[in-house]
């Protein structure tokens, strides 16, 4: 009979048998000369594609001005030209050294064993040792601080500017003007038309049939310079949707804001102001792309889901004797993110909560 001491299963077990490596297969290119040029001649390849990615990325950035470039297709031909560049030249580096390390480095297997993961005493200690040398060595170290405070001084500097490189292309983005007051007021007025983005023909009231969607600019915004029609699309554009009127919901003061369930919102999502342009006409839900921010057409354009923290700004619309759909005003709150609603058009604060009117 067996005991728990003589079990098949407590008996010694064999130690593992290390099967070694498999003998060593060369590869075409250590053998055959001319597999060795071709995959020679292959990398060189791919690091010239890199350098063509490259050419391509800087040419599109550099002819990004020429002609009458400026507008949106031309800037997103633009762009899709950097980023194909790239792309290849990132790619071409990539692939180029996979395949040079695959087929052209020396190929020998290594054995490396296993040791204890923990480093002994002694490696530790030097370890410390070393940081504190270098540290010294270096000049920040506590004895090394007078010799080099110049370094550390500079050093700290650097840190502390690097950040403009990144903020000072955005504040000329803005044409270095921090007055937030220009995010108030748009092109829109009293009598101002509604027109079609982005070919400018004009809206009438018949045009807009039950469900429809118009992406929608100010009258004579196309006849403006490019800059300046840029700047001033990017703040006054507006969706124009029409609803059975009996689904709307009424906001207080609002009332004769719409005409006949033509409505009209801002297209600036209140979150961080991409333009929010995806429309369900079943639920009356208006999308944006971004951060899925949904709001709520029928409902004074309220947030419904996402981040977006406040409305869509409602353009107070009209129609005219001609029939045409017309603003009654401009915006009454600033569009876009929601951080400008907290500042009066003047600069001032504002007792404005966000998610109210
Ligand atoms: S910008 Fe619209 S949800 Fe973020």
């Amino acid at each position: 009979m067996s005991t728990p001491e003589n079990t098949p299963e407590n008996e010694p077990q064999e130690g593992f048998v290390d099967p070694g490596l498999a003998d060593h297969r060369p590869r075409r290119a250590d053998v055959e000369p001319k597999a060795n040029k071709r995959a020679e001649r292959q990398v060189a390849a791919l690091f010239g594609l890199s350098v063509v990615g490259t050419v391509i990325a800087l040419w599109a950035y550099f002819t990004k001005d020429a002609g009458d470039g400026g507008d949106v297709a031309t800037i997103q031909s633009v762009n899709m030209w950097i980023g194909l560049g790239i792309a290849l030249a990132m790619a071409g580096i990539g692939f180029g050294a996979i395949h040079w390390a695959k087929t052209l480095m020396r190929d020998h297997e290594m054995v490396e064993e296993r040791h204890e993961l923990r480093s002994s005493d002694e490696a530790r200690e030097g370890a410390i040792q070393n940081l504190k040398d270098g540290a010294e060595d270096s000049g920040i170290g506590s004895t090394g601080t007078k010799r080099r405070s110049v370094l550390k001084g500079s050093l700290i500097t650097a840190v502390a500017i690097a950040p403009l490189a990144v903020l000072v292309p955005q504040i000329g983005n803005m044409g270095g003007d921090w007055n937030i007051s220009k995010f108030r007021h748009t092109l829109w007025g009293p009598g101002v038309r509604l027109a079609r983005d982005p070919d400018g023909e004009l809206i009438k009231a018949s045009d807009v049939t039950m469900g429809s969607v118009f992406h929608v600019i100010p009258e004579g915004l196309n006849d403006l310079d490019h800059h300046h029609k840029m700047v001033e699309k990017a703040k006054a554009v507006v969706l124009l949707v029409r609803l059975d009127p009996a689904d709307m919901k009424p906001v207080a003061g609002r009332e004769d804001w719409s005409f006949d369930g033509i409505i009209a919102y801002s297209k600036i999502c209140t979150h961080v102001g991409c333009p929010v342009a995806l429309y369900e006409q079943q639920t009356h839900h208006l999308l944006c792309p971004c951060h899925q921010s949904t709001f709520d057409v029928a409902d004074g354009a309220k947030v419904v889901f996402g981040p977006a923290k406040r409305p869509l700004p409602q353009l107070p619309i009209a129609v005219d004797d001609e029939g045409y759909i017309v603003a009654q005003n401009d915006f009454d709150e600033p569009i876009g993110a929601s951080y400008w609603d907290r500042l009066k058009g003047d600069g001032s604060s504002a007792d404005v909560e966000e998610g109210s009117h």
